[in-house]
């Protein structure tokens, strides 16, 4: 069963846009859609590593700012012709508040 932690309020994350959120896999982007769905993937582009946090989210994928590859946020596939995925984690929201898997969400300095 999953444990889940509060991470922020959804308000903190702009609509259509993500905020990094740091855990103890390292860091995760934490992105919003236009209807309120939040998604939680690692910020870094199977491409080369752009930051997709930076990227611009469309439906439920986000496009890279670097080369424009198209990124899942449901599975961390890219789109189309092109190849690789990024993990994805356990998110959702409940009462406006962003939730993790406690699990991934504990800081690693605390251990
Ligand atoms: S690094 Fe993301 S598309 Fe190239």
């Amino acid at each position: 069963m999953t444990e889940w932690i509060d991470v922020g309020a959804l308000n903190d994350v702009p609509v259509r846009g993500a905020r990094i959120i740091k855990t103890r896999e390292g860091c995760v982007a934490v992105f919003r859609t236009a209807d309120d769905q939040v998604y939680a993937i690692d910020n870094s582009c199977p491409h080369q590593g752009g930051p997709l946090s930076e990227g611009i989210v469309h439906g439920a994928a986000v496009t890279c700012p670097l080369h424009n590859w198209v990124i899942s946020l449901k599975d961390g596939a890219a789109q189309g012709n092109d190849k690789g995925s990024v993990r994805t984690y356990p998110a959702q929201v409940e009462a406006g508040r962003i939730l993790l898997d406690a699990a991934l969400a504990r800081s690693s300095k605390a251990a």
